[in-house]
């Protein structure tokens, strides 16, 4: 086996159909368009309804990703899932390996919340710059209306369904310039998902646990300080290793959370904004899905361009957070 760079060279994307906008959101809650677009910058969110699974939407993203790689599922060595809503706690990798046909394909989930299409990206990275694989599928998908308080306005009004996915590919040159992750365990209790069981005795001396999990609860003003304080950080650290400077920058790709995060972060970086990819309006917050989604969007409409230069971070529960700088394309 032989070192290799990597490259990403194919992306893709897909939504729910059902779009629900802020005057929407204002009949089930205590909210208004006016709250909601001045707080986040978010006016509406796709919201799976109906047969729509992660899977589905995973899949149909994959094969947009595929297609624009060209090349076909037979092809594929490894398929990597970042996501915190499966349809199937065991792993749904491998249902979208079975929807694509992707036979040769090893699958697993990767749950980092908000931040796991950069920690895919990375662990993809490794299979590929080891020599082990060439092709590999990393999707960021997340189904989060499944688990949003429908009566918590402090949280159900931020979070979107969606799936992105990107295809890595062995290289002659390296295109993944510089990455930095970061993980703190002591402020998990700001964000969380959490499993909550009751105690059930089987046997004297077995008392199982059995439940489920529990509606998001988030601290917003502590998430809020922790992304302005540590997604600057981990970009500038992710720009040293790659050897970047900010002004080599094409795009900023930040997970998107919030319209005012996204702003700030720009501004302490001495970003413009025209470089600034949003599309969190459209879509709100869809956590693993949102950076790949918004890629996918950009590239699609011709804004990131081959050879482009993109910092993209991510960052939430886990904590977690960590930046990736590529150059687009193959
Ligand atoms: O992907 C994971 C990453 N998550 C994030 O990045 C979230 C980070 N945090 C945030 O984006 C912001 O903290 C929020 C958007 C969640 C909240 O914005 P904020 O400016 O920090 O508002 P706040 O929590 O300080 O609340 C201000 C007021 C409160 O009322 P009082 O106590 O001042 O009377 C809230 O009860 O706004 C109230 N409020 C709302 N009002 C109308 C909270 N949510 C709503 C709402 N509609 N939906």
């Amino acid at each position: 086996m032989q070192n290799s760079g990597v490259a990403i060279i194919g992306s893709g994307s897909a939504t729910p159909v059902a779009s629900l906008d802020n005057q929407g959101m204002s009949q089930l809650v205590e909210t208004s368009d006016e709250w909601i677009v001045s707080r986040t910058g978010i006016r509406e969110r796709r919201l799976a309804t109906g047969s729509e699974s992660l899977s589905t939407i995973a899949t149909i993203a994959s094969r947009g990703a595929l297609a624009m790689a060209g090349i076909t599922p037979d092809d594929l060595d490894l398929i990597i899932l970042a996501t915190s809503t499966p349809d199937d706690l065991f792993g749904s990798a491998s249902e979208i390996q079975a929807q694509l046909g992707a036979v040769k394909a090893v699958t697993f989930d990767l749950t980092a919340a908000c931040s796991g299409f950069i920690f895919g990206l990375v662990t993809a990275a490794q299979y590929i710059r080891t020599g082990l694989y060439q092709n590999i599928l990393l999707i960021g998908a997340d189904i989060l209306s499944r688990w949003v308080d429908w009566e918590d306005r402090r949280t159900c009004v931020l979070f979107g369904d969606g799936a992105g996915a990107v295809v890595l590919q062995a290289a002659a040159s390296d295109r993944l310039l510089g990455f930095e992750l970061r993980s703190d365990g002591t402020q998990n209790q700001c964000l969380k998902l959490a499993y909550k069981a009751q105690s059930q005795r089987l046997l004297e001396g077995f008392d199982v646990g059995k439940g489920t999990y529990q509606p998001i609860t988030m601290n917003g003003q502590e998430v809020y300080r922790f992304a302005l304080q540590r997604v600057p950080e981990v970009i500038d650290k992710a720009l040293f290793r790659a050897n970047i400077s900010v002004d080599q920058i094409d795009w900023l790709l930040l997970h998107q959370a919030n319209q005012r995060i996204l702003d700030a972060i720009a501004q302490r970086l001495n970003i413009p904004e025209h470089k600034v990819i949003s599309n969190l309006a459209q879509y709100g917050n869809t956590s693993a899905a949102s950076i790949p989604l918004a890629l996918d969007e950009a590239v699609r409409q011709g804004r990131i361009q081959s050879d482009d230069i993109i910092a993209a971070s991510g960052f939430g529960a886990g904590l977690t957070w960590g930046a990736a700088i590529f150059r687009w394309g193959r």
